[in-house]
C-alpha cells in the first residue's frame, strides 16, 4: 500500500520516512552488521509482527548467510502503555547455546519488552546477544539497555506503517508516517 491510499483519506498527518530512506538506512545498518560479524554465525530474531518488513528487508541486504528464526510475545499493560510483564506467544525453534544472536525490532518505546526479552534470551547460554532496531523513541534512548543498531531516533510520537500497525491496520503501508489524530477518535 503506498502513502497515496491513506493520504486519500487523510489518515496520516506526516510522513516520516519514504520507503527508499528506509531502505538505504538498512543497508547502512548492514555494512556495519556485517563488518562487526566477520567470521562469526549470525541468527537474526524478529519479533512479530511488527518486525516483520525490517527482517525482510534488513536480512536481504546482508552479503553473507544468516538464519533466522522469530519470536511472538504479548506485553500486558494498560491501553496503549507496556508494562513490562511479558508472555511467550511463540517461542524460537532455535538452540541459542553458543549462538550470535541480533534480536531485529521495528521500535523500542519504553524498552520495557525489549529488557525482558533479552534477559530472557541470554538465560540460553548464547556467545552474545545484541539489538537492531530501525525506530527508537526518546524514552528508550533512558534504558540501561545498549541498542547496538538504531536506524531512525524519532519524536515521542505514535507512527505506523512498515510493520507498525494501529489496531492492526497500516502495517502494509510502504512509508512510515504520523496518524492523524481523527483515526483515534
Ligand atoms: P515497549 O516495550 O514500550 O518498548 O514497546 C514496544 C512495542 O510497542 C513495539 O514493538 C510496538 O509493537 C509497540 N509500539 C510502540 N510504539 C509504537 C508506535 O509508535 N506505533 C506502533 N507500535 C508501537
Amino acid at each position: 500500500m503506498d502513502q497515496m491510499h491513506v493520504e486519500g483519506d487523510l489518515d496520516l498527518d506526516q510522513t516520516l520516512y519514504s520507503e527508499a530512506e528506509i531502505v538505504t538506512r538498512l543497508k547502512e545498518m548492514a555494512t556495519q552488521i556485517e563488518s562487526d560479524y566477520e567470521g562469526k554465525d549470525l541468527l537474526l530474531v524478529g519479533v512479530l509482527k511488527g518486525a516483520v518488513m525490517v527482517m525482510a528487508d534488513l536480512a536481504r541486504s546482508l552479503d553473507r548467510h544468516v538464519e533466522m528464526d522469530w519470536m511472538a510475545v504479548s506485553s500486558y499493560g494498560s491501553g496503549t502503555q507496556s508494562s513490562g510483564v511479558v508472555r511467550i506467544l511463540k517461542d524460537l525453534d532455535t538452540d541459542l547455546s553458543g549462538r550470535h544472536v541480533l534480536i531485529v525490532e521495528d521500535i523500542i518505546d519504553t524498552g520495557l519488552t525489549l529488557s525482558w526479552l533479552i534477559t530472557n534470551l541470554r538465560s540460553r547460554g548464547p556467545a552474545s546477544v545484541e539489538i537492531a532496531t530501525l525506530l527508537r523513541k526518546p524514552e528508550a534512548q533512558r534504558m540501561d539497555v545498549d541498542v547496538k543498531y538504531v536506524g531512525f531516533d524519532i519524536p515521542n510520537a505514535f507512527v505506523v506503517g512498515y510493520g507498525l500497525d494501529y489496531d492492526e491496520r497500516y502495517r502494509n503501508l510502504r512509508c512510515i508516517g504520523t496518524l492523524s489524530p481523527h483515526v483515534y477518535s
